[in-house]
């Protein structure tokens, strides 16, 4: 019990008031920025911070699964829960060329090998434009080889080391007929234009 301050304790119960004063202004004030700061930055150091950065995140990454799962699903469609064989008939009984995108399959796909141009490389890859299976009113060996592939052909009187890769698997009937009416109308090649139901029949009888 302290009945008599001196003038010098006062000043200094004085003094030391203002300092906690201001020391626990400063505390708030850091916890606020500190609380700005921390609302603000999504980090990853501890358990909170994962959880405030995965419920700021989940809206975006529920939209990102959504055009995931759609792109996956889209990719699936043909192989697992794709058109019934019935749809595909209808599909390729309406068929129509489409040059622009006989021309997008064939430069993402083919010109690789026989170039934009047709050309090929000799030596390599045998030129497409001129060839007799392009050529021929009789779509069979041109499709065929689409679907499975080839390799070992004397083609124009010349053999090739490399095979051909099958793609088969890959396209649909429509899409097949696509290139194939593309390689038929392109780089002078004057070939009749073939059907998607023409590749279904060479892919029945031995395409995959
Ligand atoms: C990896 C290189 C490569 C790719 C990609 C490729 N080809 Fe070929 N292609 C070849 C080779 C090699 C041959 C020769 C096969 C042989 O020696 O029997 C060939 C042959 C051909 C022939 C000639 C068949 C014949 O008997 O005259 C056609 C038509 C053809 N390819 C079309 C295509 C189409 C259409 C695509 C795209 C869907 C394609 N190729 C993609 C390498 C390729």
């Amino acid at each position: 019990m302290s009945t008599h301050l001196t003038p010098s304790d006062r000043s200094f119960i004085k003094h030391f008031a203002i300092l906690t004063a201001v020391l626990g202004a400063m505390a708030v004030g850091f916890a606020i920025i500190g609380t700005l700061v921390w609302e603000n930055t999504p980090t990853y150091s501890n358990e909170g911070a994962v959880q405030r950065a995965g419920e700021r995140i989940k809206p975006v990454a529920v939209v990102y699964a959504g055009k995931a799962g759609a792109a996956a699903a889209a990719a699936a469609a043909p192989v697992s829960s794709g058109p019934t064989p019935e749809e595909v008939a209808a599909a390729n009984a309406a068929y129509k060329f489409d040059p622009a995108k006989g021309k997008s399959l064939y430069d993402g796909t083919c010109a690789a090998c026989h170039q934009a141009t047709g050309e090929g490389v000799a030596g390599a890859f045998p030129p497409l434009n001129g060839n007799p299976a392009v050529g021929d009113a009789d779509p069979k060996t041109q499709i065929e080889t689409i679907l499975n592939g080839r390799h070992g052909t004397v083609i124009q009187g010349k053999t090739y080391p490399g095979a051909m890769p099958p793609f088969g698997g890959q396209f649909s009937d429509l899409q097949i007929a696509d290139i194939a009416n593309y390689e038929r109308s392109s780089w002078g090649n004057h070939g009749k234009p073939v059907s998607a139901t023409d590749v279904a029949k060479v892919r029945a009888n031995g395409g995959k």
